[in-house]
């Protein structure tokens, strides 16, 4: 590991604004499969790590939190948490919050596989997913397939919302069908948020996702891609299942992102 890394992991152990458990404190393994531990912060994030109590969102998959600030800094409403597993990404994020001194935004390093262990029942008011990897191979990876979506309703609030802004027509197509397959409630839509309208989204939430674009973004864009908004509920009895979704037909019209999606799985 390069030295700035090395720099950084220290750093970031000083940053309060950053919650950095040890991955076997929150899973384990036994003949079942991976057991999930409470994580002491569960239920409490209101009161412990943010001093105000507000309805608390998630992005999750935030890289170095360039979503999480500029959301924090407009919607000081809120409490916002950054979730991603990159410690060097995270650490730019938590370095900014502390020298701003920014309340309502904090990161959490962790899988997204994890969520659960860290926050109770309607402990979340609401989701991002900011150009997440469309797992073009493996569905059950993709932030909006139902296993995932089974571990959102755990901690949403019922009434809230996922929000999925992305440069994957693949993602999108997905996600749709994934909305539509379990007949889950669509507030707002658009295939292209700048070459088109929003169906559905209010003044401030087309600011939100027109107005804030990460450095990633910004790559995408640059080699022509549309960037895609979906917002939906999770709100459902049962399991969430499986959409038809022809993948190959997706795929095939996917393009090249030459500096990937950078994911862990
Ligand atoms: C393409 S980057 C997008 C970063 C940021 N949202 C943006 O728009 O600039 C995807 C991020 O998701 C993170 N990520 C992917 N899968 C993850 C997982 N299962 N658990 C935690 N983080 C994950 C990666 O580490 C990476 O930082």
């Amino acid at each position: 590991m390069g030295h700035g890394k090395l720099k950084k992991f220290e750093e970031n152990k000083t940053f309060s604004c950053l919650l950095q458990p040890d991955g076997a404190d929150v899973a384990r393994k036994d003949e079942g499969g991976l057991v999930l531990v409470d994580h002491p912060v569960k239920g409490h994030w209101n009161g412990t790590v943010f001093h105000d109590p507000r309805p608390i969102i998630l992005e999750l998959g935030c890289g170095k939190g360039e979503y999480v600030i500029a959301l924090a800094e407009r919607n000081p409403e809120y409490n916002y948490i950054g979730v991603d597993i990159k410690g060097a990404r995270l650490w730019k994020g938590a370095k900014y919050v502390t020298e701003h001194g920014l309340s309502n935004a904090a990161f959490l390093r962790t899988r997204i596989e994890f969520i659960e262990a860290f926050f109770g029942p309607g402990e979340v008011a609401g989701i991002w997913l900011t150009f997440s990897d469309p797992q073009l191979r493996k569905e059950s990876a993709r932030l909006t397939s139902p296993r995932f979506l089974e571990r959102y309703r755990r901690i949403l609030r019922p009434g809230g919302f996922v929000r999925l802004k992305t440069d994957s027509r693949f993602l999108y197509e997905y996600s749709l069908a994934v909305a539509s397959g379990n007949g889950l409630r669509i507030a707002a839509s658009s295939a292209d948020i700048y070459g088109g309208t929003v169906d559905g989204a209010d003044e401030d939430e087309i600011r939100d996702i027109r107005e804030i674009k990460t450095y990633y973004e910004k790559m995408s864009l640059a080699l022509g891609y549309t960037i895609k908004y979906l917002k939906f509920g999770i709100d459902r009895d049962g399991a969430f299942v499986s959409p038809e979704f022809d993948a190959d037909y997706w795929r095939s019209v996917e393009g090249e992102r030459p500096f990937g999606y950078t994911s862990v799985q």
